[in-house]
């Protein structure tokens, strides 16, 4: 973690595909803390993007920890697997499996952090009783599959009720907000109680892609600090 607990996580969904490892090194220049990979199956989700041997590829072309985010049906799976080839963190659909508690489990024993995802329809109760076996709760704010959408504003009030259930009961998830993340609305995403920040769109199809990194992380750190 970084200081005041916010971390900015371009999304790999919006580089250029044939010169992944270099928009990569781009992002880390401008101080990323992680790097979110999305996984899609043309089945969960209706666009497909990429598996299991380029997250070994990008876990050896980085050292920054790799957010894989499975956008795919019957994630326990293939969740071994995924971990084996680097990824440091894992976070599947609460949509995705009937066995949320077991799939959660599974990533921990493999000795990744776990993580559970819920779409824009999906209410925070969903997971009110995994929270204590989070290391993150992400927040969808488009529907999944696609980058460059717009942000649904109702991603906002389950990060402040997400926000408020860690401090009355002394959770220690991260939260996570993925889907039109922009300038606009990094620092009321971060001042209701986001920590991880995954854009896509606005790091890495920026002019200066190292610059909207640090220029995001600017933004939700110094909205975190007028709020302490
Ligand atoms: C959408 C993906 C997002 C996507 C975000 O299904 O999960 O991670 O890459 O892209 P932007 O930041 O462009 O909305
Ligand atoms: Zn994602």
């Amino acid at each position: 973690m970084t200081y005041a607990n916010i971390e900015i996580a371009p999304s790999i969904l919006a580089a250029n595909f044939s010169r992944l490892g270099e928009e990569i090194r781009v992002v880390e220049q401008g101080g990323a803390d992680v790097i979110h990979v999305d996984v899609m199956d043309g089945h969960f989700v209706p666009n497909i993007s990429i598996g299991i041997p380029v997250v070994k590829s990008l876990s050896q072309a980085t050292r920054l920890p790799l957010d894989v985010h499975l956008m795919i049906e019957q994630p326990e799976k293939y969740i071994e697997d995924f971990i084996r080839a680097g990824a440091g963190r894992v976070l599947i659909h609460q949509e995705s499996t009937v066995h949320l508690d077991r799939a959660l489990s599974m990533i921990r024993e493999f000795r990744a952090q776990a993580g559970a995802a819920i779409n824009p329809a999906t209410p925070v109760a969903m997971l009110s009783d995994v929270l204590d076996k989070l290391d993150t709760v992400l927040v969808m704010s488009v529907n999944p599959g696609f980058g460059g959408q717009k942000f649904i504003p109702g991603a906002m009030e389950k990060i402040r009720q997400l926000n408020e259930w860690r401090a009355r009961y002394n959770y220690s998830f991260r939260i996570e907000v993925d889907g039109g993340v922009g300038m606009e609305n990094a620092a009321a995403l971060a001042q209701a109680g986001a920590n991880t920040l995954a854009a896509g769109t606005t790091t890495l199809h920026a002019p200066d892609p190292a610059a909207a990194t640090r220029q995001m992380r600017k933004l939700a750190t110094e909205a975190v600090r007028q709020r302490v």
